[in-house]
């Protein structure tokens, strides 16, 4: 009998548009490890509603994520590829959870609290307790791995803790997941202030590279993509953050490393780099763009896919939960 192989488990909110932060910090890694591990990858649209939504806005990009998942290469015939509100364990395991976090771990939260001074008019209960649902994402279906960006770092030692916690209080029943956040790519930065990560809500939409932007976008922001002082084309991410982030993005789109993306451009200025960033990230978004619009093109398929996707799931889910619950003492028939 073969081996059974170890589990994966990522997500991404359906909000705003993507960015290249989401696809090289989290997406593109789901492609190259979706052969060895037995993957479930979620669209977290419970995640999304702790900050108001428009109805029909989530769905249609619940949808267009769905599809942009396939269109990056997401295998979903090798995958579960499914909707976080689909699949009901998700809420009934974060309740149980709930009991295991204290609020005060919750109220430092980096994420909580940059997000209740961005959302002060609607500080909600979801709000503190979005880590809590992402340990209860990521522990219901024994996830080994969970390959994300720095920023969701603290939310996966929270993730660690909690089934820790639990597991001492019973006995061993999860396991404890372990991140994946790689060396380059980890924290894509914003191109008009490199120092901050770049991001699907920024107010500064020419800093941001969405996955939606069309060629000519995606080139005229990176020409106007602040670089740093001196005009060597060097990786120092303390001394040129700006050089830096983009010798990142281009070795990631490219395929070659950092080494030899600074000796392609040694000879190189600023604008000449710069429009050779654009052209070579316009170039690999392009295929993705037309193949997502192509499956939109066929909703029939697509909800095909989430409805397998969320059973597959479900099936997992439900097993843990069941111990859960008969662990904790709910009475069973
Ligand atoms: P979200 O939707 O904010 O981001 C999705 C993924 O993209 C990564 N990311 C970045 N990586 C590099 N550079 C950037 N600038 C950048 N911006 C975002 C994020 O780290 C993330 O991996 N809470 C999660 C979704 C989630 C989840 C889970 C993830 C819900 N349940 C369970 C893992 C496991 C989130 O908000 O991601």
């Amino acid at each position: 009998m073969e081996d059974r192989k170890k589990t994966l488990y990522s997500a991404v909110q359906p909000t705003n548009n993507l960015t290249i932060g989401n696809y090289l910090g989290a997406i593109k890694n789901w492609v190259s490890l979706q052969n060895e591990y037995d993957c479930f990858f979620a669209i977290a649209d419970m995640h999304a509603i702790t900050v108001r939504q428009e109805p029909a806005e989530l769905r249609r990009r619940t949808l267009s994520l769905a599809a942009l998942y396939i269109a990056c290469g997401i295998d979903p015939d090798k995958c579960a590829l499914y909707v976080q509100s689909h699949v009901a364990a998700h809420a009934q395991l974060c309740w149980a959870l709930n009991t295991f976090t204290y609020v005060g771990e919750m109220e430092r939260m980096t994420q909580f609290k940059d997000k209740s001074a961005k959302h002060a008019d609607n500080i909600n209960m979801g709000l503190m307790d979005y880590p809590v649902l992402m340990a209860a994402d990521i522990l219901l279906y024994q996830a080994d791995f969970v390959p994300v960006g720095q920023d969701q770092k603290q939310h996966l030692e929270i993730a660690r803790d909690i089934a820790r916690r639990f597991n001492n209080a019973y006995s061993p029943t999860f396991t404890v997941p372990e991140g994946i956040i790689m060396k380059v790519g980890a924290k894509i930065c914003d191109l008009s202030e490199p120092e901050k990560k770049m991001s699907k809500s920024a107010e500064n939409p020419n800093g941001s590279i969405f996955l939606s932007d069309d060629r000519d976008t995606v080139i005229r922001k990176f020409k106007r993509a602040v670089t740093d002082s001196g005009s060597e084309i060097k990786y120092d991410s303390e001394n040129k953050p700006g050089v830096s982030n983009l010798l990142s993005i281009y070795s990631l789109f490219s395929g070659k490393s950092i080494e030899e993306a600074e000796r392609e451009f040694a000879n190189s200025g600023y604008g000449e780099f710069k429009l050779a960033v654009g052209e070579t990230v316009a170039d690999a978004l392009s295929p993705i763009q037309n193949e997502q619009n192509k499956l939109l093109a066929d909703k029939e398929y697509l909800n095909g896919v989430l409805k397998r996707g969320a059973e597959t799931a479900a099936r997992t889910a439900n097993r843990t939960l069941g111990k859960v619950y008969k662990k904790i003492g709910f009475y069973q028939i």
